[in-house]
């Protein structure tokens, strides 16, 4: 591996350089992914190493960025448990049956990651041949992923999955058992195979309040990360709107947290001490804007922190409609910027 930065700040190492990268780096912003896609569906890609490969390489080779992001989806293992699912265009996941009762979840099978998704793992271990910078593995969070089973397809306010987890403990329960489970074992394989780190996307769990998170959810997710300390890759924990949620969710055994636009580093700092290293949280509709502004602004991200125990990154996804060249320019103002 060319470079290491990325690894040594996820392990609070004090480094000259803040490492970047993006989430959602590989996607429609590149025209070189949508040519690929102009003749596959997304799960097609997830599932055939040759193209996840291909488009997890190309914003690395054309941004410069100190990690890569494994092109999969979130959706991709619940298929493995049998869930028949979609992802429809300009909607996102869409599951034939969702999970309502005690029965549905029943249907959810144990994942053999192996047997399920080998496609993923011949997909990450062509990448670390490749690749000179880390790969990060990951997969989607109990609770974002049991919004999308339960409501059927994306949800604004996740009232269903609300009111399940309300209504019935024991089939949520079942529900986060199941899926922490399999999302270990999917962790687990994707670090066997070679990725260097870890990131547990809780996409969703922003839409919790702190007392229905604690009690449902925490214990599931502490789940996944305490059966990962054994590997010594570093583990990162994200959500989006999760400001409320910070501590719990850093409390669940994570090395590094994602933190959203919304919280300012220094905040999130003050609210979790110094053990945690932080990720963020550029706005990404920011990078719509002139490029002075993106630059100013980086620069306010990066001065939140002082470049201590920080990684660099957009508070959620790159927007389908961002410049691929604002992101290399965007690459190269944190790369310039130096450790206070
Ligand atoms: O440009 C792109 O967004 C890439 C293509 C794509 C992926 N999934 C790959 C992916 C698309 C369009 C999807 C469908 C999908 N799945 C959506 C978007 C719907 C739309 O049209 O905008 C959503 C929300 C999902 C479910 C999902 N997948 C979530 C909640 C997450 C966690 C990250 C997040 O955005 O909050 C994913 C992970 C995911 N899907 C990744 C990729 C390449 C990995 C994460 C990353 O690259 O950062």
């Amino acid at each position: 591996m060319r470079d290491d930065l990325f690894l040594r700040a996820c392990k609070g190492a004090v480094t000259d350089r803040v490492p970047v990268w993006f989430m959602r780096q590989a996607g429609r912003s590149l025209p070189e992914y949508r040519a690929v896609r102009e003749r596959h569906t997304i799960l097609q890609v997830c599932r055939t190493p040759e193209l996840a490969a291909e488009v997890t390489l190309q914003p690395v080779r054309r941004l410069g960025v100190d990690a890569a992001i494994l092109f999969s989806d979130i959706v991709v293992p619940l298929q493995a448990m049998g869930v028949e699912l979609d992802i429809a265009p300009g909607v996102g996941p869409v599951i034939a049956s969702p999970i309502r009762s005690a029965r549905d979840a029943d249907r959810l099978r144990p994942l053999v990651p192996e047997e399920g998704v080998p496609f993923v793992l011949e997909t990450v271990s062509a990448l670390v041949e490749q690749l000179d910078v880390p790969l990060v593995g990951f997969a989607g969070a109990p609770f974002t992923l049991a919004s999308y089973l339960v409501e059927g397809r994306p949800s604004r306010d996740h009232a269903r999955t609300k009111a399940l987890m309300l209504s019935d403990p024991p089939t949520w329960h079942k529900l986060m058992d199941r899926l922490s489970e399999a999302i270990l074992a999917c962790l687990r394989a994707q670090v066997r195979a070679g990725a260097a780190a870890v990131q547990l996307f809780d996409s969703w769990a922003g839409s919790l309040g702190p007392r229905e998170y604690a009690a449902h959810v925490a214990p599931a997710v502490t789940r996944i990360l305490s059966g990962l300390e054994d590997m010594g890759v570093p583990r990162i924990h994200f959500g989006v709107g999760t400001g409320e949620l910070l501590e719990l969710m850093a409390g669940t055994g994570t090395d590094v947290m994602g933190i959203d636009w919304r919280v300012p580093l220094s905040r999130a700092r003050a609210r979790l001490g110094d053990d945690v290293v932080l990720q963020g949280n550029l706005d990404p509709a920011l990078c719509l804007a002139p490029f002075e502004v993106v630059r100013d602004k980086a620069q306010e991200v990066l001065a939140e922190t002082g470049g201590r125990r920080h990684v660099f990154n957009l508070g959620h996804g790159v927007l389908p409609e961002t410049d691929p060249d604002t992101l290399a320019r965007l690459v190269d103002v944190v790369h310039e910027w130096r450790v206070r």
